[in-house]
C-alpha cells in the first residue's frame, strides 16, 4: 500500500483533495475520510473506479493510500477548510487517484476546447461511461481529465470523480433522464443507436456477485463505519440494476435535451 510522503498542493473541488507524493514513486490525488462531502465517497471512488475500469474504460489507477498522523501534524496545509474553521485531515487509510505521471512534467486539463475534445483518442469512452453512470446513478455531472502522453498528437480522456455514484452518501438510486450525461454533448455525436453502447453493456453483464465481493474486500471498513449490511445492500442493488441500463439510456434519448441527435 502506498504511504504518503509529501504534500504537493491542494486541489480544487468540494472534496478538498490533496496531491501527494507517495512511497511507490507515484503522485496521488488523495481524498480524506473527513472530507466535507461524505465519508462514503471514498467507498464510491474506489469501488466505482474499479468497476469502470472493469468495463474497459480508461480511469486513473486507484489505491488505498496511508497517511500518517506525523505527516499531518507537520503539514499546515493538510486541513479541511469548513467556513472559517481549519480541521486537520484525518490520518489513516484514504482514497488515492494516481496522477498520470509526474505533475511537474504532465499537464492535466479538466476541460478541452471543442475541436481538441472531438479528437480525443478514446472519445467513444464517453458512451461507455454513460453505461456506467446510468448503472451506478451518478448524481453529479460526468467528469473527465485530459492529458497528452509523450509525443502523442491527441489527448486521452480519463474518467475521474466517482464520488457521487450511488447518490453520494445516500447509497440509493434516484434515476433521472439527464443524470450522467457529459455537459459537452458533442461527445455523443457518433451515437446512431443502442449498438454504440454495446461493448460496455456486454462487459456489464459479466460483473457478477463474485466480482463485487472481491472488490468490496479491498474497501477499508472505516470508510463505511463497518456497516456491512449497508454495503451488502448496495452491491445487491447494483447487481439487480444491470439489466435496467438500456432503458435508462432510452429515457435519456427521449429527453428534451436530445443528447443523441443522430440516433433516429
Ligand atoms: N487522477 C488524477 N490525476 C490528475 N488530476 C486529478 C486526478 N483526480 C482528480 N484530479 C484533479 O483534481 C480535481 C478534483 O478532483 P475531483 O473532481 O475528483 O474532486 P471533487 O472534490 O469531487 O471535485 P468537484 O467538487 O469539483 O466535483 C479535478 O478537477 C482534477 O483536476
Ligand atoms: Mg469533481
Amino acid at each position: 500500500m502506498p504511504e504518503a510522503l509529501e504534500h504537493i498542493r491542494r486541489m480544487r473541488g468540494g472534496a478538498q483533495a490533496h496531491l501527494m507524493r507517495c512511497s511507490d514513486g507515484g503522485y496521488y490525488v488523495v481524498k480524506f475520510q473527513n472530507n466535507p462531502q461524505h465519508q462514503r465517497i471514498l467507498v464510491n471512488e474506489l469501488l466505482g473506479t474499479r468497476l469502470a475500469a472493469r468495463l474497459g474504460l480508461r480511469t486513473p489507477r486507484v489505491a488505498v493510500v496511508h497517511v500518517d498522523q506525523r505527516l499531518i501534524d507537520l503539514t499546515s496545509e493538510l486541513v479541511m477548510q469548513i467556513g472559517t474553521a481549519r480541521i486537520p485531515c484525518r490520518a489513516g487509510f484514504q482514497f488515492g487517484s494516481r496522477y498520470p505521471g509526474d505533475p511537474a512534467q504532465i499537464v492535466v486539463h479538466d476541460l478541452l476546447p471543442e475541436e481538441q475534445l472531438l479528437a480525443v483518442e478514446n472519445l467513444a469512452d464517453f458512451c461507455g461511461i454513460l453505461v456506467f453512470d446510468k448503472w451506478t446513478c451518478n448524481t453529479n455531472g460526468r467528469q473527465a481529465i485530459f492529458y497528452r502522453e509523450d509525443g502523442q498528437p491527441h489527448y486521452a480522456a480519463m474518467m475521474i470523480d466517482q464520488g457521487f455514484c450511488f447518490n453520494a452518501g445516500e447509497w440509493n438510486f434516484p434515476d433521472a433522464p439527464l443524470r450522467g450525461l457529459y455537459l459537452r454533448q458533442r461527445v455523443y455525436e457518433q451515437v446512431r443507436g443502442m449498438e454504440a453502447f454495446e461493448p460496455w453493456l456486454a462487459r456489464l453483464e459479466q460483473v457478477n456477485e463474485r466480482v463485487l465481493d472481491a472488490l468490496s474486500k479491498e474497501i477499508p471498513p472505516e470508510w463505511y463505519d463497518g456497516d456491512q449490511d449497508a454495503l451488502y445492500r448496495l452491491l445487491e442493488q447494483l447487481l439487480r440494476r444491470r439489466k435496467r441500463v438500456p432503458d435508462l439510456i432510452l429515457e435519456a434519448k427521449k429527453s428534451d435535451r436530445q443528447p443523441f441527435p443522430n440516433w433516429t
